[in-house]
C-alpha cells in the first residue's frame, strides 16, 4: 500500500527556509557540485586549509633525498596528510588504492633539470585524471620564463578540460633560477594564474608584503617550502604565511629530507589547522622522539 500523503504532518518544516551554505573557500561559490566537492576534500571544511605533502619532484629530477623509495619513506606518512600531491606514475605504482588521501595529481613535464625547464606541456589527459579519481591537477607556469606562453597556454587547457570534469587546477607559480622572487612578481603571477581560470594557486612565502600577494588573488594560495632548511626556519615561514592569509601548505623536501617526517608533519598540522606558533611547534619537534621506517612498518600500515 502506497504511504499516505499527510500534509498536515510536520515533516514539511513550511515555515524552515531552505539551507543555502556559502561555500567555504575563498572564490569557490560559483564552481559545480563536482569541483566544489573535489575542493572540499583537499581543504578541511572546519577552517578552510590544508596540509598537502609534495612528493612530485621526481618528475624533473629522477629521485632525490627523501624520495628514493617512496613505498617505504612516505606511504606510512599518509594518515598525518590532508592531500597528496604527485605524479601519475608514483600514484599507480606506489600508492595502495585503500588510501583515502585526495590526490593532487602532477599533470604538466617534459625537461629535466638537464634542460630549461619553462619549456614544460601537458603530460596528462583529463580522462586519466578522472579515472585516477584524482581531486585536482597541477600545472607549472613559468611567468616571465623563456616558455611563459607555452605554459599559460597549458594551464589554460587543462582548465577547460577540469571545468568538463568538475577537477579543480592547481597553478604552480614556478621561478627560474634567474627571477626575482618578491612580492611583486608574485603578486602578477598568482594573479595570472586565478584570472586564466586556476581553482587554487600554488606558490612561494616572501617575508616582504607576502599579504599583498593573497589579498589580490581571488582564489586559494598555498605555499610551497623550497629546499630544505632547518625545521624552525620552516616551521616559523608557515606561521607567517598563515597569518598573512594563506589557505596552507604544499610541502615537500622539509618534511621528507627531515630528520623526523612525522613529526615535522604534526608539527605542520599544529600551525596551519591549530593556530599554534612556530615556537610551540618547534618545541614539540624537539621534544618527540621518532623512530626510523622499516620495510615492515611500511608494509604494516
Ligand atoms: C616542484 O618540484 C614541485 O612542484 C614541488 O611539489 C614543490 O616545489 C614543493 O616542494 P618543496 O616543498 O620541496 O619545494
Amino acid at each position: 500500500m502506497p504511504d499516505i500523503d499527510d500534509a498536515s504532518i510536520s515533516r514539511f518544516y513550511e515555515n524552515v527556509p531552505f539551507s543555502r551554505k556559502e561555500f567555504f573557500l575563498k572564490g569557490s561559490s560559483s564552481y559545480d557540485w563536482g569541483m566544489k566537492n573535489r575542493l572540499a576534500r583537499i581543504f578541511r571544511p572546519s577552517d578552510g586549509r590544508t596540509v598537502m605533502l609534495a612528493i612530485d619532484h621526481g618528475y624533473f629530477q629522477g629521485p632525490v633525498r627523501g624520495l628514493e623509495r617512496v613505498d617505504l619513506n612516505i606511504v606510512p606518512l599518509l594518515p598525518q596528510v590532508d592531500a597528496l600531491m604527485l605524479t601519475r606514475g608514483m600514484l599507480r605504482t606506489t600508492v595502495p588504492a585503500m588510501a583515502q588521501n585526495p590526490i593532487v595529481l602532477r599533470a604538466s613535464g617534459g625537461p629535466s633539470i638537464l634542460k630549461d625547464l619553462s619549456n614544460e606541456e601537458i603530460a596528462v589527459n583529463i580522462e586519466d585524471a578522472a579515472r585516477l579519481n584524482v581531486s585536482a591537477v597541477a600545472v607549472q607556469v613559468y611567468i616571465g620564463g623563456e616558455y611563459e606562453t607555452k605554459t599559460i597556454h597549458s594551464l589554460t587547457k587543462l582548465v577547460d578540460a577540469g571545468l568538463k570534469f568538475g577537477i579543480p587546477v592547481l597553478g604552480v607559480t614556478a621561478v627560474g633560477r634567474d627571477m626575482t622572487r618578491d612580492a611583486k612578481y608574485f603578486r602578477l603571477a598568482c594573479r595570472m594564474c586565478a584570472e586564466l581560470g586556476a581553482q587554487f594557486v600554488k606558490t612561494y612565502y616572501v617575508p616582504q608584503d607576502f599579504g599583498t600577494v593573497v589579498a589580490s588573488c581571488p582564489v586559494p594560495i598555498i605555499v610551497a617550502g623550497g629546499k630544505k632548511v632547518e625545521e624552525f626556519e620552516a616551521l616559523k615561514m608557515v606561521e607567517q604565511a598563515m597569518e598573512e592569509g594563506a589557505a596552507g601548505v604544499d610541502m615537500g623536501r622539509n618534511v621528507f629530507q627531515s630528520e623526523k617526517p612525522r613529526t615535522m608533519l604534526d608539527a605542520l598540522n599544529h600551525i596551519v589547522h591549530d593556530g599554534w606558533t612556530a615556537d610551540q611547534a618547534m618545541e614539540f619537534f624537539r621534544s618527540s622522539s621518532e623512530g626510523s621506517l622499516t620495510s615492515t612498518d611500511a608494509r604494516d600500515e
